[in-house]
């Protein structure tokens, strides 16, 4: 059974796989809608159980399985509508929510929860977002832009500007670019904050076999210099339902160090690449938008392709 709870579970030969038949939906849905429909999802259900909001991840799934000629049924607010909420645990219920359909999509509040639900699945399962753990098809979303704007590039430097400590996607985009030895990941955090050794990315890297360059992680007050050096600088906002304090939460509005201002943008090489998962608050001002750097609604919106083509390639 393939199941989907970590970036590990996709490897470099599906990767291909899926962003060229990404590539495939992205065209045939403008000119060859019917032809999309025919792909053999016909009689296919997808049982979506979102524990957290969400917009794009529910959505595009539920679109992706449409357009596929599937038919998606779940629920958006599980905490309140799942018999969980009447204290049946997480196993039992995808036990069940995993004979009601061909492929399960969940999110959770929790790190480790997506394995948990895995593990009771007996249909293929995938990880929408678990607490601060992983987020594997945003990050096959992040890559498939980045590989479809600046393409086969000798090297690339990839620069993490937010709340890197609780964002899942940056977790999951970190382990699939870990893989490249021609990226240069650099991730920012506030001066205030330390390098905690029990730090996700940290952990992450280091259990792939990764060498952690020694100055992986800067702070922000490096930001000007590191930005005429980046191709890719991917924002995240911070993940307020996360911080266990208020005290991460005013740090981030008082460094204003994370708030994308014009004169940071105006430090970025002219080919390179502004993304964000989205959704946004204020470190990403829509004055940006206009940039031509600036990717990510396009982004966003290759996330239903990137699903579409997951789940052809569980569904058959
Ligand atoms: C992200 C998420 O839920 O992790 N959004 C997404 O799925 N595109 C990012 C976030 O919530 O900040």
């Amino acid at each position: 059974m393939k199941h989907i709870v970590s970036i590990d579970h996709i490897g470099e030969h599906e990767v291909r796989a899926i962003f060229s038949q990404a590539r495939y939906f992205r065209g045939a849905r403008d000119w060859e809608p019917h032809q999309i429909s025919r792909s053999g999802l016909k009689h296919r259900v997808m049982v979506t159980a979102f524990f957290e909001p969400s917009t794009r991840t529910r959505l595009s799934f539920e679109a992706a399985m449409s357009y596929l000629g599937g038919k998606a049924i779940g629920t958006e607010n599980a905490a309140e509508f799942s018999s969980i909420k009447k204290g049946e645990s997480l196993y039992d219920n995808f036990k069940v929510i995993s004979g009601y359909g061909d492929v399960i999509v969940g999110r959770f509040h929790n790190e480790g929860d997506a394995a948990i639900a895995a593990s009771a699945c007996d249909v293929p399962f995938i990880n929408g977002g678990d607490g601060k753990g992983e987020h594997p098809t945003q990050a096959l979303t992040d890559l498939f832009i980045i590989q479809d704007k600046l393409g086969n590039r000798e090297s690339m430097t990839v620069t993490f500007l937010g709340d890197n400590e609780h964002s899942r996607t940056v977790h999951s985009l970190a382990k699939l670019l870990g893989r490249d030895a021609r990226v240069n990941m650099t991730f920012l955090k506030p001066p205030v904050w330390k390098i905690d050794p029990v730090w996700n990315i940290h952990h992450g890297l280091k259990a792939d076999g990764n060498t952690i360059r020694p100055d992986i992680f800067r702070d922000t007050r490096a930001l000007h210099d590191i930005l005429s050096q980046t191709d890719v600088l991917y924002l995240t906002r911070p993940q307020v339902e996360r911080h266990n304090h208020g005290s991460c939460v005013l740090e981030h509005q008082r460094a204003n160090c994370f708030v994308l201002g014009q004169s940071y943008v105006d430090k970025l090489p002219k080919h390179a690449l502004i993304l964000h998962p989205l959704p946004r608050t204020s470190e990403l001002p829509p004055d940006i938008d206009k940039d031509p750097r600036a990717a990510y609604f396009e982004q966003a919106r290759n996330g239903l392709y990137i699903r579409m083509a997951l789940l052809q390639m569980l569904c058959n």
